[in-house]
């Protein structure tokens, strides 16, 4: 892939000064001002709170067009690689920069299958929780205990371990989000299978117990790898800027992803989909769709329909086109008719494109919107979705986090501000306060 390259240049002028900036453009999407040296050449800093006209990184691993509902992994599209594809070969796909032959794939899913033990000790920790602790708690703290068991991996500055660290977050985090959901149901710990696919592999660990086997779909099964693929990776969002800004002071890679993970949880990011689901239960019925449409839009109200809008996508967002597809397919596979929340959020997505708040501001069903559905229908509590968000984003996040280490630009992330507090003020005594 070719780096970028100086395309023009824009003039900043004030009063009488012209401050020439050069103009960078990369492969596809929007040219970028170049201001790296706008505070050494005029005094001044730029002000973008939430980052919605900043470029932070030059990356090749993804791109979106938010206007025409476009997202491609490395050129490829993601509606290609959700029907053609399957996870192993994203991973390697994001990590690698090219799909793998036969050969290059069997050998990586090798290599993965061979990480997915936990370190015997590590089970400790999850037993030093609460029965009631939230997954995603769970996942924060194992992940990042993570850089107290693999030494061997923490050498930032040596590729190869880089790249087995990255091997050992991918292959670790099913059996991490597995152990966080035994523990809270109180089962006891499954371990992996390497007989089995990545997603089939996340199902068992999960759904078996040492009495039973889980009885694996191949249409589930491909359903829960749809699922990982469509979260893979989306450019620097925020947790992956997390992640990122983490590993810019030189963070070892477990410590880098725990801070991703926890940036992932909010509810506007991926919390959504546990949110969604929360918020299917609240409306309860379709007659009370309306009633959340107006709250929605009212300026009063915190409420917002959760599973909609973003702020790349002003279009229909293409993952979610995949994941209701998929919804159908595993509804149907699972002999759920009449899935009273599906039904819900289909009427709750036709009112709402077609009402004119929503057209005008661009808002649109998101990935999470029908996650949800799809989880709880293969048997997930609400809790444990963000979760699966996680696990499969982490392939991105450590995709993005090897690019960013390689980046011969790369410093430490250290925004500026615009400081609206006091001035200089003279101490004043104790006594005279
Ligand atoms: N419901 C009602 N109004 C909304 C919504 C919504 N879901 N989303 C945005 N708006 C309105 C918002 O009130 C604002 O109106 P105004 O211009 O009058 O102030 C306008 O649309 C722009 O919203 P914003 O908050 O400035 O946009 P943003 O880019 O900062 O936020 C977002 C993007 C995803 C946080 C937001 O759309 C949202 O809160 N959505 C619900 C949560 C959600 O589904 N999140 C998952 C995102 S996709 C998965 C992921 O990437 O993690």
């Amino acid at each position: 892939m070719s780096s970028s390259t100086i395309t023009g240049n824009v003039d900043l002028t004030e009063n009488d000064n012209v401050t020439n900036l050069p103009l960078m453009s990369g492969s596809v999407g929007p040219a970028v001002v170049d201001v790296r040296k706008l505070y050494a050449q005029t005094g001044h800093f730029t002000y973008d709170p939430g980052f919605t006209s900043t470029a932070s990184c030059e990356s090749a691993i993804t791109y979106i067009d938010g206007d025409q509902g476009v997202l491609m992994h490395r050129g490829y599209k993601i509606e290609d690689l959700a029907e053609k594809s399957d996870f192993m070969e994203v991973c390697y796909l994001l990590l690698k920069g090219e799909l793998p032959n036969t050969a290059e794939k069997n050998k990586f899913t090798h290599d993965i299958t061979y990480h997915t033990m936990l370190h015997e000790q590590l089970i400790q920790f999850f037993k030093g929780f609460r029965r009631d602790a939230h997954p995603m708690a769970i996942m924060v703290g194992v992940v990042g205990a993570l850089s107290a068991f693999y030494h061997d991996s923490t050498d930032i500055h040596d590729p190869k371990q880089r790249m087995i660290a990255s091997y050992r977050l991918i292959a670790k985090m099913p059996t991490i989000a597995a152990m966080a959901y035994k523990y809270s149901v109180g089962q006891p710990f499954i371990y992996p299978s390497n007989d089995l696919s990545y997603a089939e592999n996340f199902l068992h660990m999960t759904f078996s117990v040492p009495a039973e086997n889980y009885k694996l779909s191949p249409t589930i099964s491909r359903a829960m790898d749809r699922i990982f693929i469509l979260h893979a990776d989306h450019e620097q969002n925020a947790s992956t800027s997390t992640v990122r800004l983490a590993g810019s002071s030189g963070a070892n890679p477990f410590a880098c992803i725990a801070a991703g993970i926890a940036c992932l949880w909010g509810p506007a990011h991926g919390g959504a989909n546990e949110a969604v689901l929360n918020m299917l239960h609240e409306i309860g019925s379709v007659d009370r769709v309306q009633e959340f449409i107006a709250k929605a839009k009212d300026k009063d109200d915190p409420f917002r329909l959760m599973g909609f809008g973003h702020r790349v996508y002003k279009n229909y967002d293409p993952r979610a086109k995949v994941m209701q597809k998929a919804c159908h397919e595993v509804l149907d596979e699972l002999g759920i008719k009449d899935e009273p929340m599906l039904k819900l959020a289909m009427e709750l997505e036709k009112i709402a494109l077609e009402d004119p708040y929503f057209k005008e501001k661009k808002l649109f069903p998101n990935v999470d919107f029908y996650s949800g559905i799809i989880l709880q229908a293969l048997g997930f509590p609400t809790s444990m979705f963000t979760v699966l968000f996680a696990l499969a984003r982490t392939v991105g996040w450590v995709a993005q986090w090897n690019e960013m280490m390689e980046d011969p630009s790369q410093k430490i992330g250290r925004p500026r501000q615009l400081y609206t507090g006091y001035d200089h003020r003279d101490y004043v005594d104790l006594d005279k306060r």
